[in-house]
């Protein structure tokens, strides 16, 4: 049986644009969200092996600690030329410094090196994960997957990450290019279309009432 959330939710993130996006997303539920950093929660260490088990890593280390339903997220971009990588390792790739123009030209340099030229070689998707865990270690967990190619040079300014390389099946523009409404936001507002958008629906279905 799924499990309603209702009352505050800890949002296991020390990252405050993902703290800031899920408060904006569970607004509309009457849920009141607090960041892990807020709480002054303490990262645990990601050591899964997917992004399904980072997540649930993250949320579970947080309800444990804080006796609230904590909500936890991993995502990352899989390119299919490159064997599935970044995958889980999309943020480390760009360093401490966060330099994701090094990281997607990395990607760039391995893809060349393979010869992936043309789109039909240069396929890649996002995928988020969301995990709500609840202090008796309930879980409800959800996977979303956006699909498209990679395209070279980097296109635009919005966004962050790998955003500027990636073009979603469907569309002409990278996310790069695209407003945060557009590749984030949900129907009637936005299109839905960014991994997270996409698990963020699939969850609401299974653990959240409207107003
Ligand atoms: P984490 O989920 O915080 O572990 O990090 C995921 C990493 O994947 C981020 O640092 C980004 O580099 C990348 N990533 C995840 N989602 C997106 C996205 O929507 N656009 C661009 N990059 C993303």
């Amino acid at each position: 049986m799924h499990r309603r959330i209702t009352g505050k939710l800890v949002i296991a993130t020390h990252n405050p644009g993902k703290l800031a996006e899920m408060k904006e997303l569970l607004a509309p539920y009457g849920i009141e969200a607090v960041s892990a950093g807020e709480l002054g929660l303490d990262e645990p260490e990601e050591t899964g092996n997917d992004f399904r088990s980072n997540a649930a890593i993250k949320a579970i280390a947080a309800a444990r600690a804080t006796g609230f339903p904590s909500f936890a997220d991993d995502s990352g971009i899989v390119v299919d030329a490159l064997d599935g990588a970044p995958g889980i390792y999309s943020a480390r790739w760009a360093g401490p410094t966060k330099d994701f123009n090094a990281a997607m030209a990395q990607i760039e340099r391995l893809l060349q090196e393979r010869g992936a030229t043309t789109p039909d070689k240069r396929r890649a998707h996002f995928v988020s994960a969301l995990c709500v865990a609840w202090p008796d270690d309930h879980l409800e967990e959800v996977e979303a997957r956006v699909d498209g190619t990679l395209a070279w040079p980097p296109r635009g300014t919005a966004g962050f990450g790998y955003d500027p390389m990636f073009l979603p099946d469907g569309h002409s523009r990278t996310f790069g290019e695209m407003e945060s409404i557009e590749k984030h936001g949900l129907p009637p507002h936005g299109l839905g279309l960014s991994h997270r958008a996409r698990a963020f629906v699939k969850l609401a279905e299974i653990c959240l009432e409207p107003r």
